[in-house]
C-alpha cells in the first residue's frame, strides 16, 4: 500500500473507505448507516453509530493496559511548573469533574463554556463534558468579555468553567473581572460558574460569591461514567470569524470527528501510539481542540500542554528544550512561531544546546509559510517541515502529505495535496472550474468527509449562506488557491474579510464594527497588511465625523483601546490612521483591496469602478506621513 493507493481507494468507494477507517476506533454501537442526510438534507456520518469521545481518549487505553502511560505533559515556563498525568490519573480527575457537572444538573445536550488558560484543567473540563454528553465551547483566553457575551447569548451555557488567571509572559491576567463583566452584559444568565483557583493573582472576594470552587467540586463528587452518544451528537461548538461581525458557532460531531482524527494521526502525521505529540496551540483554537487534546489522546500519544510562547519564556530555545525533555516525535505549530524564533536566534545558536534526535517531523499550519522561514528551519533543525492546510470548519487537514507512507514529497510553498475525502476544485467567480496554474476560489465538492463541520449552531441559513451558496454542490473555503500540474495546491490567502494574525483568525468586519462605534468616527476600513513576524496585522483607516473637535492622535489612541476592550489584545490593532476620505466605487463600496495593496507598498491598478481617483493620491501622501 502506498499513499496513491489509499487516495484511490477513498475515491473508488467513499462509504466503504470511511467505514473501514471508522473501524479503527471503538464504538458502543458500530454504525450500519455510513452517510445519510440530516433534516436540512446536509450529509452526516455514521448516524446510527454510538460512542463516547472521553472513553476513546482515556478509558479505552486504561482498559487496554496502558493506565500508567503518560497522557498529558504540562510544561509552564511562565509559572515554573511541570507536571505529568497518566491516563489513570487523568481519568480520576475527569470522571469526578464530570460527576460534579452532573450534580449541578448538567445532562446530555446541555452546553458549557470553558474560558481558561493553557493548563491541564482546561483539558479535563473538555473531556469531562464529553464524558457526559455536554457540548463544550472553549473560548480563547485572549478574547475580551464582549466575545464571551456573544458566545453566552448564542449557545446559552448551563455552566461556565474558568480559572482565576492566565499568564502572558510575565503579565498575569485576572480572568474573574472579565467573566463578571461578560455575565453582566449577557442577556442569558449562566446558572453555574466553576472557578479553578491558580493562586496567582489577588481577586476580590466578591468575584467568588456564588461561584463553585473547582477543587471543592471534585473532592465532593462521585466519578461519572461515560455516556453513549450518537455519532452526530455535537462534541463541541467552536466560534470562528466570518465575513460578518458575529462569529459563527461551528458544530463538530462525535463519530465522524473521532474517525477523521484517528485517520490523520496514522496517515497524515505518521505517529505511532505511545510516542509524544506536541501541537503548540492554545486550546481556544481548532488546532488546540484537535491536536492538543482529542487526536493525540485517541491515538494514545502523550500530548504536551505548553503554557508559554516560542520566545521570551525564557528565550527562543524553549521549543527545543521541550522537544528534548519530552522526546517529542511530531510537532505542530504556526509559521509565525518559527519566525519569532528565527528573529531572536538567526544563527540557530540556541538550537545547538538541545538534543532534538526524537523529532521526526515538524508540521506547520494556520497561515502561509514563507520560504525564508522554511530555509531557516531546514538549515538549523534538519527534519522535514511540512506545511498543511485546514480550517476550524474542517477540524483536520484538507491539504497535506500522507507522511504515514515514506514516499511523500514536499513541494516548497505548497500546502500539499488533497487529503482523502476532500475533492478540491478551483473556480473563477462565475463558478467555472479553472485549470492548473490559474488562481481562483478554493471549493470542495459535497459531501465533506467525516470530521468536517455539521453546520452553524442553530442557524442553517447562516451555514448555507456562509459556505454552500457560492458554488452549488460545493463548500466554499474562503481561501484563494492555485493547483499545479502535479496536483499540489498553493494557498494564496483569504478572499474575504478574514485575516490571519500570528496564526489567529480574526474578522476585519468585526473590527470595523468596533471602530465605527467610536462616537467621533464617521466611517472606517480595516484591512490586513503584511507583517514580517505575524504574517498579517490589522490596519484601520478612519474618517472623523464632520464638526468633531477631537485630535487625530486622540482618535487613534481611543480606537486602539476600544478594539482591545471589545475584541481583545489578540486582535493586535496597533495601526490607526486618520484619513479625509476612503476610496470607494461609484456605488459606494469601500475599495479595501486597493487600500491594502497601497499600504503594503505593492503595485496597484486603479479599479475602473472608482468614484474619485484623487483620493488615491491623498491616501498615498497620508501613508507616507504615517509611516514616518
Ligand atoms: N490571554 C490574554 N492575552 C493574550 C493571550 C491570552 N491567552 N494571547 C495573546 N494575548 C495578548 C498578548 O499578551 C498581546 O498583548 P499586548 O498587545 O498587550 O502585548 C496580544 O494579545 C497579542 O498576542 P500575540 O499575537 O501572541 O503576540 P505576541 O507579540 O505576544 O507574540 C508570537 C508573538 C508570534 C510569539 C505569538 O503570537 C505566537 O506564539 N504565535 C503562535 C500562534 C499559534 O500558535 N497559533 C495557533 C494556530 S496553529
Ligand atoms: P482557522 O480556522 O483559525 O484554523 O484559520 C483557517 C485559515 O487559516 C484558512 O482559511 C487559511 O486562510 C489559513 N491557513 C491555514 N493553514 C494554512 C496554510 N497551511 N497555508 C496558508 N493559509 C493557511
Amino acid at each position: 500500500m502506498n499513499a496513491d493507493n489509499l487516495i484511490q481507494q477513498s475515491k473508488d468507494n467513499k462509504e466503504e473507505f470511511w467505514k473501514e477507517q471508522a473501524q479503527a476506533i471503538s464504538w458502543y454501537t458500530f454504525p450500519k448507516t455510513i452517510t445519510s442526510p440530516d433534516e436540512n438534507n446536509y450529509n452526516q456520518w455514521f448516524a446510527d453509530g454510538e460512542l463516547n469521545m472521553c472513553y476513546l481518549s482515556i478509558d479505552k487505553h486504561i482498559e487496554d493496559g496502558f493506565g500508567d502511560q503518560i497522557a498529558i505533559i504540562y510544561d509552564s515556563p511562565v509559572t515554573n511548573q511541570k507536571k505529568t498525568y497518566t491516563f489513570s490519573e487523568a481519568k480520576e480527575e475527569i470522571s469526578k469533574l464530570a460527576g460534579g457537572l452532573q450534580s449541578l444538573g448538567l445532562k446530555q445536550g446541555d452546553t458549557a463554556i470553558i474560558y481558561m488558560p493553557m493548563i491541564p484543567q482546561t483539558m479535563f473540563a473538555m473531556l469531562a463534558c464529553a464524558r457526559i454528553g455536554v457540548i463544550h465551547n472553549v473560548v480563547f483566553g485572549g478574547f475580551a468579555p464582549q466575545e464571551l457575551v456573544v458566545r453566552i447569548d448564542d449557545c446559552k451555557p448551563k455552566v461556565l468553567i474558568t480559572a482565576t488567571a492566565g499568564v502572558e509572559i510575565a503579565k498575569r491576567i485576572p480572568y474573574l473581572p472579565l467573566v463578571e463583566k461578560a455575565i453582566e452584559l449577557a442577556q442569558d444568565k449562566v446558572d453555574n460558574i466553576i472557578v479553578y483557583n491558580r493562586n496567582l493573582v489577588e481577586n476580590k472576594n466578591e468575584y467568588f460569591e456564588g461561584t463553585i470552587d473547582y477543587q471543592d467540586l471534585i473532592s465532593k463528587s462521585q466519578a461519572a461514567d461515560c455516556v453513549s452518544v450518537k455519532s452526530t451528537h455535537p462534541l463541541y461548538l467552536l466560534y470562528t470569524s466570518g465575513t460578518t461581525g458575529k462569529p459563527k458557532g461551528i458544530v463538530r460531531d462525535t463519530g465522524g470527528y473521532a474517525t477523521a482524527l484517528k485517520f490523520s494521526m496514522k496517515y497524515i502525521y505518521g505517529i505511532d501510539p505511545g510516542e509524544t505529540f506536541w501541537a503548540a496551540s492554545d486550546f481556544g483554537w481548532a488546532v488546540g481542540h484537535s491536536y492538543s487534546v482529542y487526536a493525540p489522546l485517541i491515538n494514545r500519544n502523550a500530548t504536551v500542554i505548553f503554557e508559554g510562547k516560542p520566545v521570551m519564556t525564557p528565550d527562543a530555545g524553549t521549543f527545543w528544550r521541550v522537544i528534548q525533555d519530552y522526546k517529542v516525535s511530531i510537532m505542530f505549530t504556526a509559521p509565525t512561531a518559527i519566525r519569532a524564533i528565527k528573529k531572536e536566534d538567526p544563527n540557530g545558536e540556541l538550537v545547538k544546546k538541545y538534543d532534538l534526535s526524537s523529532l521526526k517531523k515538524q508540521f506547520l499550519a494556520g497561515e502561509r509559510c514563507d520560504v525564508a522561514t522554511l530555509d531557516w528551519f531546514d538549515q538549523h533543525i534538519g527534519v522535514p517541515a511540512i506545511d498543511h492546510w485546514w480550517q476550524t470548519e474542517s477540524g483536520s487537514p484538507m491539504l497535506g502529505l500522507m507522511t504515514g507512507f515514506d514516499d511523500y514529497k514536499i513541494k516548497r510553498a505548497s500546502a500539499g495535496k488533497p487529503i482523502p475525502g476532500y475533492d478540491i476544485r478551483i473556480f473563477d467567480e462565475n463558478g467555472y472550474e479553472l485549470d492548473a496554474h490559474h488562481e481562483g476560489y478554493l471549493a470542495i465538492k459535497l459531501p465533506l468527509p467525516p470530521g468536517a463541520l455539521l453546520g452553524v449552531w442553530k442557524d442553517f441559513d447562516r451555514f448555507q449562506n456562509s459556505y454552500l451558496s457560492q458554488f452549488e454542490g460545493y463548500y466554499f473555503s474562503g481561501d484563494g488557491a492555485i493547483v499545479d500540474e502535479d496536483g499540489y495546491v498553493f494557498i494564496t490567502g483569504r478572499v474575504d474579510d478574514v485575516i490571519n494574525v500570528a496564526g489567529h483568525r480574526l474578522s476585519t468586519s468585526e473590527m470595523e464594527e468596533v471602530v465605527s462605534s467610536h462616537p467621533d468616527v464617521a466611517e472606517c476600513a480595516v484591512v490586513g497588511i503584511d507583517d514580517d513576524l505575524k504574517g498579517q496585522i490589522p490596519f484601520a483607516s478612519v474618517v472623523i465625523k464632520n464638526g468633531s473637535e477631537i485630535s487625530d492622535e486622540q482618535v487613534e489612541k481611543e480606537v486602539i483601546q476600544k478594539v482591545r476592550e471589545k475584541i481583545g489584545a489578540v486582535a493586535s490593532l496597533k495601526n490607526v490612521m486618520v484619513v479625509k476620505r476612503l476610496p470607494k466605487t461609484r456605488s459606494g463600496k469601500t475599495l479595501r483591496k486597493l487600500i491594502r495593496t497601497i499600504l503594503d507598498g505593492k503595485e496597484f491598478q486603479i479599479p475602473s469602478t472608482i468614484d474619485d481617483e484623487t483620493i488615491i493620491d491623498e491616501l498615498i501622501e497620508k501613508i507616507k506621513i504615517y509611516k514616518k
